[in-house]
């Protein structure tokens, strides 16, 4: 794991972007394996601005996000379609049929999570996949003590998690109680992995990535077995190591 230490989460999100966008130049078919939550709104907001600033198109790359809640609709606004036309899609020039979200309102979510594995091996596989991670070391929303060969699949969301994300929510109560994630194994598939690290809140699960040891327990700690991953870790999530 390459670690950078950035000052605060505005550089981190210079450095985000920047590092996107540099893949984006290499190759302009990029497959992006995708992430939602407060972590990367300033990093595609950069990537925005700087991807008009040099001219850099989105017309042949695909996305794959990690994650959508099951049961709300693509038009309700805590869902992670919005977030992503919001946050990115409304605002490049990339075409829609190249945006590919889990669908948490799919008739069989088995047949889609199926699916949404065969949708990333057609399109060659993710050649670089963006995560935040949870406090207790979720990564997508593979909860602690999922298993790490599972690929695409539904998950009930950890109580912890309903507690975080409540704050998008009127209530924790409104908050999906399940969830479709990408898998340990599909996370691990990619070509390259880019996790971002920011805030207090974050200093423990950053503290655990530098421990020894890989454990379910931990989901994020299987990262240590990929051999190109990069971590941004801002000074109040990296606390001592800074
Ligand atoms: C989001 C996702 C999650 C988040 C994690 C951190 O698509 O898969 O793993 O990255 O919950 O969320 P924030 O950035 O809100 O702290």
């Amino acid at each position: 794991m390459k670690i950078v230490y950035v000052k605060d989460y505005d550089a981190l999100s210079e450095a985000g972007a920047s590092f996107l966008l540099e893949q984006i130049k290499k190759k302009p078919s990029l497959t992006m394996g995708l992430a939602t939550g407060g972590t990367p709104k300033g990093t595609y907001e950069k990537l925005i601005n700087k991807s008009k600033k040099e001219k850099v198109s989105f017309e042949q790359v695909r996305t794959f996000n990690l994650d959508e809640y099951v049961g709300l609709s693509k038009e309700d606004p805590n869902s992670y379609h919005q977030y992503m036309n919001d946050m990115l899609f409304n605002h490049i020039d990339i075409k829609s049929t190249h945006t590919f979200i889990p669908n948490g309102e799919a008739s069989s979510i088995e047949a889609e999570c199926q699916d949404y594995e065969q949708r990333i091996k057609a399109a060659g596989g993710i050649d670089i996949q963006l995560l935040g991670i949870g406090n207790n070391g979720h990564i997508g929303f593979n909860e602690p003590g999922t298993n790490f060969s599972e690929t695409t699949h539904m998950i009930e969301l950890a109580d912890a998690t309903r507690e975080a994300n409540a704050r998008y929510f009127n209530t924790k109560e409104d908050v999906p109680k399940q969830a479709i994630t990408m898998g340990i194994a599909s996370i691990m598939a990619a070509k390259e992995i880019l996790l971002l690290i920011s805030g207090k809140d974050k200093q423990h699960a950053f503290s655990m990535l530098l421990e020894d040891g890989i454990d379910e327990a931990f989901p994020a700690s299987i990262l240590k077995e990929h051999p190109h991953v990069t971590v941004i870790v801002d000074q109040e999530a990296a606390g001592q190591y800074f």
